[in-house]
């Protein structure tokens, strides 16, 4: 098995499933609000995807191993890491959620996840909001080193230096991925590394990169229901996910649509 290269129109069915993804979150986020159910987010982005001409590739997802995901969607709230089976508990002021939707078009799969704060920025501790804003700093960090040459452990090296060095811990039993027209594809993209180390990437390459980051330890555990991830310790994680092509000369972000979150200052582009 070896790394898929996609053509022109794998690229431009790519470009169009990424962004009806990215859709569903710009959907979502005026919806996200202390009262809500994960249940009420999943069944709405269902209707949603409905009317966009998408399927969800999670719902009835069964990995060897595992039992067929039930969501439409993944919401991971607060200590959950990734996962979070939507439920019919209410979010409340000061949380923070994870919405990660992966969504398929013509056959070609568009991943991505972003982070909410309930209640707004002002309803949620600092310590929550810069866990946050620095995963959101780390995907990025991870997304700019993308470029013909350059090796996966260059953006492992990048995302794991940048959380570290603010304190926090990045998860190893999960990692972004390659995808087209599968949902999880050779390579393996971990979030932690040395530079130079690694499959080296090539243009038409096209995988996600998704850190998930923890306020406390790194350690995780699953919570029974075959799926649900959590921290051991219960401290807070956080996770953003965008699907990237390997261009001749860098990197393009597939997932971007009207109201994706404006990248850190440090980016000057989107796509080059
Ligand atoms: N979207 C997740 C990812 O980024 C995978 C979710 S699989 C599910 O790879 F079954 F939990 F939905
Ligand atoms: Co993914
Ligand atoms: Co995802």
């Amino acid at each position: 098995m070896s790394i898929t290269i996609k053509d022109e129109a794998g690229v431009a069915a790519m470009r169009t499933a990424c962004r009806l993804a990215s859709e569903v979150l710009d959907y979502l986020t005026p919806l996200i609000q202390p009262g809500i159910t994960t249940l009420e987010i999943d069944r709405l982005s269902a209707a949603f995807m409905k009317q966009q001409g998408t399927v969800s590739a999670t719902i009835g997802y069964q990995p060897s191993g595992y039992p067929p995901y039930p969501g439409h969607l993944c919401t991971s709230v607060n200590q959950v890491v990734c996962h979070g089976i939507p439920n019919d508990k209410p979010l409340k002021k000061g949380d923070i959620v994870n919405v990660d939707v992966t969504v398929i078009k013509d056959g070609w799969f568009g991943d991505n996840s972003r982070m909410y704060l309930v209640g707004g920025e002002a309803a949620c501790s600092v310590q929550a909001r810069r866990l946050c804003q620095v995963t959101f700093e780390a995907m990025w960090r991870g997304i700019v080193m993308v470029k013909p040459g350059a090796r996966l452990g260059d953006i492992g090296h990048a995302i794991q230096t940048f959380a570290e060095g603010n304190g926090y811990s990045v998860v190893r039993e999960f990692c972004g991925h390659g995808i087209g027209q599968k949902f999880h594809e050779e390579p393996q993209v971990l979030h932690y590394g040395r530079p130079g180390t690694m499959e080296e990437l090539k243009p038409g390459m096209m995988f996600t990169i998704e850190p998930m980051i923890n306020a406390g330890k790194r350690d995780i555990k699953e919570m029974g229901d075959g799926w649900t991830i959590v921290t051991r310790d219960r401290s807070l994680s956080a996770q953003w996910e965008h699907t990237v092509l390997v261009t001749p000369t860098g990197y393009e972000v597939l997932t971007l649509s009207a109201g994706s979150p404006t990248p850190p200052a440090f980016v000057t582009t989107t796509a080059c």
